[in-house]
């Protein structure tokens, strides 16, 4: 007997709650029932958002979203500043770019946060910048960026701060009206326990009003379809939806909010420093700036002289835990642990249990149960927000 553990930051396990609300009969997707589904989910996301903004949801991955936030905001030609800080701050920079769109970069280095002061300066250097473009949890480094200074900065201008919050809503702490975020991108398969399918965006007056002036192409993408669709008496997507994934998310919305909002970021922060501790407890380095606000995914440096890859491997091939590698110009440098979404303390204890197996197995001097125990230690602590 084998049993399978899935500990990517995306896509994530799914409770049993959702896959049983997915596995009912098909609806229809003009019926009142659906309005009712369809309304209930998009305040339960406003919840989680923090936001009483509308949300626009499309049947795309989290790159859609991505994509429909470029198209709708902005004309050919507009200056945007993207605020890179790896692999997912580099999308926004060629879905920019595929759109005609003069991008300034700030890039930094893989590991490092976007210094909100840059973000200052080439806005206070440049008035014709019209977005501002982010990431909130950088999946690929593992480091959690600092939304709410940055949202204080841009505010102060007319560019509109759009922030991909794929991987970090609903495991970070993200307040989109408090932190002044104007448009705010996530997906499904993260923190949101559902199947990978949908993408929500949330829209500001601030970036209504620059929606107005956007001359892009776009059709199915188009935010004031989707806005006057759900404003009409019966409100409705104006495309057939992911009817079943969107009836899965609604049971993962109820889910979270019956623990609370507060509740669930806390168990993140706590199973993210479990992780953190225990890799610490095998002599290994994290990844970058990780800190107390990565509680998406612990990044890990490959100790000196193993391959990351080959770490990923053998905990799947061998053990059965799925983890993922690193990207891009990083790939083999590190490997990600996943706990955005549904994880509790012993999905912890026994990717900590694996990875000290898969590291004695390819030659690294383990202690076995130095990262179990450090790991134990502080869900111990923590324990009363796990359970
Ligand atoms: C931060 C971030 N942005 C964008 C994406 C892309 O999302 P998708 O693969 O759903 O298109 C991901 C997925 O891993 C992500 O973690």
């Amino acid at each position: 007997m084998r049993k399978e553990y899935l500990m990517t930051p995306g896509p994530t396990p799914v409770p049993s709650e959702v896959l049983l609300a997915q596995a009912k009969p098909m609806i229809h997707h003009r019926a009142p029932i659906y309005t009712e589904i369809i309304l209930e989910v998009l305040d339960d996301l406003k919840y989680v958002f923090q936001t009483k903004n509308d949300i626009i949801m499309f049947a795309s991955s989290g790159t859609g979203g991505m994509e429909s936030a470029v198209v709708n905001l902005f004309s050919p030609g507009d200056k945007v500043l993207v605020a890179s800080t790896g692999n997912f701050g580099e999308r926004w920079v060629k879905i920019s770019g595929a759109y005609g769109l003069d991008v300034v970069k700030l890039d930094y280095e893989w590991g490092e946060k976007a210094n909100p002061q840059d973000i200052a300066d080439a806005l206070a250097k440049d008035q014709d910048i019209k977005g501002v473009l982010t990431t909130h949890s950088e999946t690929s480094t593992g480091v959690t960026n600092d939304i709410k200074t940055i949202g204080k900065i841009v505010a102060g201008y007319k560019a509109v701060l759009v922030v991909d919050a794929i991987s970090g809503l609903g495991a970070c702490e993200l307040k989109t009206d408090e932190w002044k975020c104007d448009v705010v991108i996530s997906g499904s398969q993260k923190a949101l326990m559902t199947p990978p399918g949908l993408a929500f965006t949330s829209v500001s007056d601030k970036a209504w009003a620059v929606v107005e002036k956007s001359t892009l192409p776009k059709f199915y993408f188009d935010y004031k379809t989707s806005r006057d669709a759900l404003h009409k008496d019966q409100p409705q997507s104006p495309f057939t939806p992911a009817v079943s994934t969107i009836v899965g998310l609604g049971e993962a919305l109820k889910l979270i909010k019956k623990e609370t909002l507060e509740k669930v970021l806390e168990r993140h922060a706590v199973l993210a420093k479990a992780c953190r501790a225990g890799v610490h407890a095998l002599g290994l380095e994290l990844f970058g700036a990780s800190d107390e606000m990565a509680n998406s995914v612990t990044a890990i440096k490959a100790p000196e002289g193993i391959d990351g890859q080959a770490v990923v491997k053998t905990l799947r091939v061998k053990y059965g835990i799925t983890i993922a590698g690193g990207q891009g110009r990083i790939k083999g440098k590190i490997f990600r642990i996943g706990h955005c979404g549904y994880y509790d303390k012993f999905d912890i204890v026994s990717v900590m249990a694996g990875l000290e197996m898969a590291l004695k197995d390819l030659g690294y001097p383990v202690e076995m149960g130095a990262a179990v125990g450090a790991a134990a230690e502080v869900l111990y602590e923590g324990i009363s927000v796990l359970s």
